[in-house]
């Protein structure tokens, strides 16, 4: 990858030289026959075929058939990439696979979550089980909860349609999220190879307590201005439906009844059109006494501050220090003190640990401060995108980070009950204004855990 990197004008050349486009309906056999003879006629003696599914759910069966049937490699592989969603729940989930499966073996479907392909969740198992400071505090012993979190700082702005049908949980929860936990929470498989983790993810998932409904917050955002800046609400998106009462964020506190987990709250968050850390905010609190701030310098800082961001971490949360010697240096709040690991997976790869320090000085004075490893900083180059690594992967065969029929069974149990009450129940959600943190709710729901979102020390 990274010679294609650095030739990469020449080899796009002639990759780009290789495309061609060829319609046809989705459902038409004769279509996908001609598409077969085209191919012929570029390919070599022994050739591999990858399709890759991004299309509508209710044409996916349509696709996979016509390819299935007539547009398979007679010298080499066929393998097909699906995009989610897979389904709406256990049962269309279910006959989603039913179906791919009457053309296709499991082998030969490739689930893809993007998620897995991130740079930091990939190296979530290596921080884990290569480093023995690590493994040996991975359990309830020492861990007190476990974050999961999600934040965009824009709405659906356009998309509305696909995301009213089915909402945040189902957008990035049941999917992104719990693969995420996952990883994070499985035993040491046998190897590393794909069966064996799979097998792992397959087992925690199994393990995971029945998610209630009052583990579960639910909200949406609603039109706010501020200045001279207006935000739509959620149902202002010409996309959405009027009076639509589809979730935009979502909180929820999973449990895992395992030995090793048993009782530490797993929690999550993931929620549309956030808060996010403004840059003019930043300014002012940490440089106002230093820098002149002109008129131009908000402007740009303004126009930042309105850039898309997706903001994704988990953080980990131990336990406090029995006995801790220093504690009155703490105060009354003994969570100051608490050692948190934080992997933020984007904006900005990095991993922290956050741990208590002596301020230098004759005195004796702690302060909390990070072993910091900012990716930018440590690693000099460019980090392949999700998609990239992941196309990769299935050209190669190399199933570790796509999702097998039994763990995608197994997502959807834990949330279809929940999702089938909201429905049914039409429980509305709480709203909350366009940039903001999200519906108190949120807070009350950690609280009932005893858990805080975010940094202890409230630094972020
Ligand atoms: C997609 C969701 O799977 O992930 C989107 O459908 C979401 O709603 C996107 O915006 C976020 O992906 P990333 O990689 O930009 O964080």
């Amino acid at each position: 990858m990274g010679a294609c990197r650095e030739n990469c004008a020449d080899k796009m050349e002639q990759f780009l030289k290789r495309c061609y486009y060829h319609s046809g309906q989705y459902n038409s056999e004769e279509h996908f026959a001609e598409l077969d003879s085209k191919l012929k006629e570029k390919e070599g003696a022994s050739s591999n075929r990858l399709f890759y599914l991004s299309i509508p759910p209710n044409i996916f069966v349509d696709v996979v058939k016509c390819a299935g049937t007539r547009a398979s490699s007679t010298s080499g592989w066929t393998r097909v990439i699906v995009e989610k969603p897979f389904g709406r729940d256990s049962e269309s989930s279910r006959e989603l696979t039913r179906s791919l499966k009457k053309y296709l073996s499991e082998d030969q479907i490739f689930r893809i979550d993007h998620y897995l392909g991130k740079e930091l969740v990939e190296n979530l198992s290596v921080l884990r089980f290569s480093n023995l400071v690590f493994e040996p505090l991975w359990s309830r012993n020492y861990i007190r909860n476990v974050q999961f979190i999600f934040s965009e700082n824009f709405g659906t702005e356009g998309r509305g349609g696909y995301f009213d049908s089915y909402g945040i949980i189902r957008d990035i929860m049941q999917n992104h999220l719990l693969q995420i936990l996952a990883l994070f929470a499985m035993e040491t498989p046998v190897s590393l190879d794909a069966e064996d983790i799979r097998n792992e993810k397959v087992k925690v998932l199994k393990s995971m307590r029945p998610l209630q409904l009052e583990d579960v917050i639910i909200g949406q955002y609603k039109g706010h201005t501020e200045g001279s800046i207006s935000h739509p609400g959620y149902t202002d998106d010409p996309t959405v439906p009027k009076g639509s009462i589809t979730p935009t964020f979502a909180a929820a506190a999973l449990f895992i009844n395992n030995a090793r987990w048993d009782g530490v709250p797993f929690l999550m968050k993931a929620g549309k059109a956030l808060h996010t850390k403004k840059l003019v905010n930043l300014l002012y609190s940490k440089l106002i006494h230093y820098v002149l701030v002109c008129n131009w310098i908000i402007k740009a800082l303004d126009f930042f501050d309105n850039y898309k961001t997706h903001r994704a971490e988990i953080r980990v949360q131990f336990r406090h220090v029995p006995g801790n010697l220093y504690r009155r240096n703490f105060g009354t709040d003994l969570d100051k003190a608490t050692n948190e690991l934080v992997l933020r997976l984007q904006p900005d790869e990095a991993i922290f640990l956050k741990i208590n320090n002596k301020v230098p000085g004759l005195g004796m004075r702690l302060d909390r401060s990070d072993l910091n490893l900012l990716y930018s900083a440590r690693y000099r180059k460019e980090i392949p995108d999700a998609y990239e690594r992941l196309l990769l992967d299935a050209i190669e065969g190399e199933r570790r980070l796509f999702i097998r029929s039994d763990e995608l069974d197994a997502a959807w149990s834990l949330f279809s009950p929940v999702l089938r009450e909201l429905e049914e129940k039409k429980i509305a959600p709480e709203l909350y204004p366009y940039g903001s943190r999200g519906p108190v709710g949120a807070h009350y729901l950690a609280a009932k855990h005893n858990v805080r979102w975010g940094d202890l020390s409230g630094e972020d």
